[in-house]
């Protein structure tokens, strides 16, 4: 039995292939076992309304963003964290899951790890293993998208010491405390890269009278974001439609322009931090207090946001090395020794997991 189990496994981990997800409301990040990190895209697709078929997928896509003829439209499937979009999130599956099989030669369907954001529904769970499903997985497997950035930040999850980690994603600012491989406490807060580039977006319109582009103001977040000004004082010029008279006109923005449209979040994040540690118990609090708090995701990068958080919570703060890749990290961790970690995955929504030997 033990023979025909160890050859059932040898066969099916050559003609079959485990995939890891980090499905992101902004990026979608593959991994492959064995391979490491395979795909890094926008979550973006690009599809022809007339046939209603795909045109393009991730950067494609985004170049075409505010750029596409009638009959092309662009989705973006996530908000918030979660699918809003479901069939096109399965196409866009689909083809990443079509991708790495054509590269693996692999015969047999994958089975497939998605990081999804802590503390969602049910019914969102089940739309990431359906969607994942659909798009041809064998197996789909879930875990917590802070757990898999601790992982992914090398913090010692597994042992009885509480470690904490803040990813600032685009949908979704994820703040856990974990300890023996659990989460403790954690708040998943929809406030994060999205929200900040809306209101860079509002701001302009109400200070400015101007309309300008998503890409055009996220680029402006990127560039100018900080927390306190920077020595060279930064400013860009942003071009986009005057709200009165309709015609082209171009404004120079700078960084103190842009901290005053994303303070309200910032606070919002900051504070949401704190509550945070407040309800963490006091053995785990003093853990925390030694190690410092892990920052991820895209946001962890604006200038700054580590001496504030220091300043306001009293706590080391620190980034976690190339942050944007610290959830598919922790996931290929994960996927390339899926046995070892089977006790953090996410159960399946009450009802039986599939089992890691079918
Ligand atoms: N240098 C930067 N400064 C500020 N924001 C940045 C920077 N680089 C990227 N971002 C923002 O980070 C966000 C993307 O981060 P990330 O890839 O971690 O999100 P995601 O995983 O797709 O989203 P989520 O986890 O919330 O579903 C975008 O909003 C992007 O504009
Ligand atoms: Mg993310």
């Amino acid at each position: 039995m033990r023979l025909l189990k160890t050859g059932v496994d040898f066969f099916s981990g050559w003609l079959s292939t485990d995939i890891g997800i980090d499905l992101g409301t902004a990026n979608t990040l593959v991994y492959s076992k064995g391979k490491g990190i395979i795909f890094n895209e926008p979550t973006i697709v690009a599809l022809n309304t007339k046939t209603g078929q795909m045109v393009a997928v991730g950067t494609k896509a985004k170049e075409m963003y505010g750029r596409t003829p009638q009959h092309i439209e662009i989705v973006r499937p996530l908000v918030d964290g979660v699918i809003s979009d479901f069939e096109v999130t399965e196409e866009m599956l689909t083809y990443v899951i079509n991708r790495v099989r054509s590269e693996h030669r692999s015969i047999i369907a994958p089975r497939v790890l998605i990081g999804v954001p802590s503390g969602i529904t049910n019914v969102e769970m089940r739309a990431a293993r359906d969607a994942a499903k659909n798009a041809g997985a064998r197996d789909v497997f879930l875990i917590e998208e802070p757990v898999a950035a601790a992982l992914g930040a090398k913090l010692p999850i597994a042992r009885s010491h509480g470690s904490m980690i803040v990813d600032i994603g685009g949908g979704t600012s994820d703040i856990a405390v974990l300890s023996v491989n659990g989460i403790v406490v954690s708040k998943n807060l929809r406030v994060a890269g999205d929200h900040f580039t809306n209101a860079i977006t509002t701001y302009i319109r109400d200070q400015f009278k101007l309309h300008v582009g998503e890409r055009s103001a996220e680029e402006a977040k990127v560039k100018l974001a900080s927390i306190v000004d920077s020595e060279d004082g930064r400013e860009m010029v942003l071009r986009g439609r005057d709200a009165i008279t309709g015609l082209p006109r171009e404004v120079v923005i700078t960084e103190s322009d842009i901290r005053e449209a994303i303070a309200g979040h910032v606070d919002t994040l900051v504070e949401t931090i704190r509550g945070l540690l407040e309800r963490t118990p006091p053995e785990v609090l003093a853990d925390v207090m030694q190690r410092g708090i892990y920052l991820s995701g895209g946001g962890a990068q604006i200038p700054g946001l580590t001496s504030l958080l220091e300043d306001v919570l009293k706590v080391p703060v620190i980034v976690v090395p190339d942050p944007l890749r610290a959830v598919i990290r922790g996931i290929g961790q994960v996927i390339e020794d899926i046995h070892t970690y089977e006790e953090i995955l996410i159960q399946n929504e009450g009802e039986l997991s599939p089992t890691l030997e079918d």
